[in-house]
């Protein structure tokens, strides 16, 4: 890393991408990206992205390179902006960014690439922040973001302060005192969906179902912790299920409409409920998408991917173990 003055500056970090227990939807500061609920996540192991941020003077514009192919630099360059504004720092940077699954997949995640931007553009502008810092600059980005800061089982406080330093990602449990599994299935292979900033915007805005899932959040997360810290597998599964379907009853009352699920989706839930009819714990979770993740224990991850591959409309399953924080990697 070459912190010298008139030459390149740069960094790369590799952070995880994370699935949320308990769910966050809606802002209670639009600006500051502050959420409006916390909520509690795992990290997952087999979803990463690696990102380079090399500061440069000359360069006009921030440039967002995504898998060698050019990206929307807006986002990336809002992140950028308060890293220069904390430092003073005028250049503008090259933004490089590869995730170690396909793009294409529908599994692209903001949570993995702004923790690694945060990470890496940090310290290449030499500007050193610990690691809750860190979190609050990763969820400027995005909100998922600051809790892909750590690994394991992970909880982002949604906080009061009106300034958001109380709004902050924090670890709950490392990845190795809880070997938990995800099951990843993927029903579309090209995902389109609504922006999750557009989205929460429209529920806050039209959905009557909004207030009382603001009102509700605390309880969730009360009961999550509880759940965790008793290793109760069962307790987190039938929590995490309830957060999703409130999470998708809220999505599908906002108007217009957000209908994230297929019917792969569909047929996926309804696999896990037969298989945990079967016997096997297993529970299932998704997000703004149509893709439908199943937490189990390592030990029946094997016959959950199985049962799940074999669904119509499944094209492909991914197993997860939890992952860990984000690291610079130079
Ligand atoms: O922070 P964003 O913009 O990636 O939004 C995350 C929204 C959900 O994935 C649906 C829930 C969550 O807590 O991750």
């Amino acid at each position: 890393m070459d912190q010298a003055f008139g030459e390149d500056r740069t960094a790369t970090a590799r952070a995880h991408s994370n699935i949320a227990l308990i769910k966050y939807w809606g802002k209670r500061d639009a600006e500051l990206n502050i959420p409006a609920v916390g909520s509690i996540s795992l990290t997952l192991d087999a979803l990463s992205t690696d990102t380079r941020v090399t500061f440069r003077e000359g360069l006009k514009q921030d440039e967002f390179w995504l898998a060698e192919t050019r990206a929307d630099a807006t986002r990336v360059s809002h992140l950028l902006d308060i890293v220069r504004d904390s430092t003073g720092l005028g250049s503008r940077a090259m933004v490089e960014s590869t995730n170690n699954f396909p793009t294409a997949a529908g599994l692209a995640s903001s949570a993995s690439g702004f923790a690694a931007l945060a990470v890496a553009a940090s310290a290449a502008a030499g500007l050193a922040l610990d690691q809750r810092d860190l979190s609050i600059l990763a969820r400027r980005g995005s909100g998922s973001a600051a809790r892909s800061l750590f690994g394991g089982v992970v909880e982002l406080h949604a906080g009061n302060r009106p300034d958001g330093r109380d709004s902050f990602a924090e670890p709950v449990l490392a990845p190795e005192a809880w070997p938990l599994t995800v099951v990843i299935a993927i029903t579309e292979l090209d995902q389109k969906s609504v922006n999750s900033t557009t989205g929460m915007g429209e529920s806050a805005r039209t959905s009557p179902f909004y207030p009382a899932w603001v009102d509700t959040g605390e309880d969730d997360l009360a009961a999550m912790r509880l759940a965790i810290a008793n290793r109760n597998f069962e307790q987190l599964g039938q929590l995490a299920e309830y957060s999703c379907l409130k999470l998708h009853g809220l999505m599908m009352s906002t108007r217009p409409a957000l209908v994230y699920w297929n019917a792969g989706t569909m047929a996926a839930m309804r696999a896990v409920l037969e298989l945990r009819a079967s016997g096997i714990p297993v529970y299932f979770t998704i997000d703004a998408g149509p893709q439908v993740k199943a937490l189990c224990l390592p030990e029946h991850a094997r016959t959950v991917a199985d049962a799940l591959s074999r669904v119509v409309g499944v094209h492909e399953t991914r197993i997860s173990a939890l992952g860990r924080g984000a690291q610079l990697l130079s």
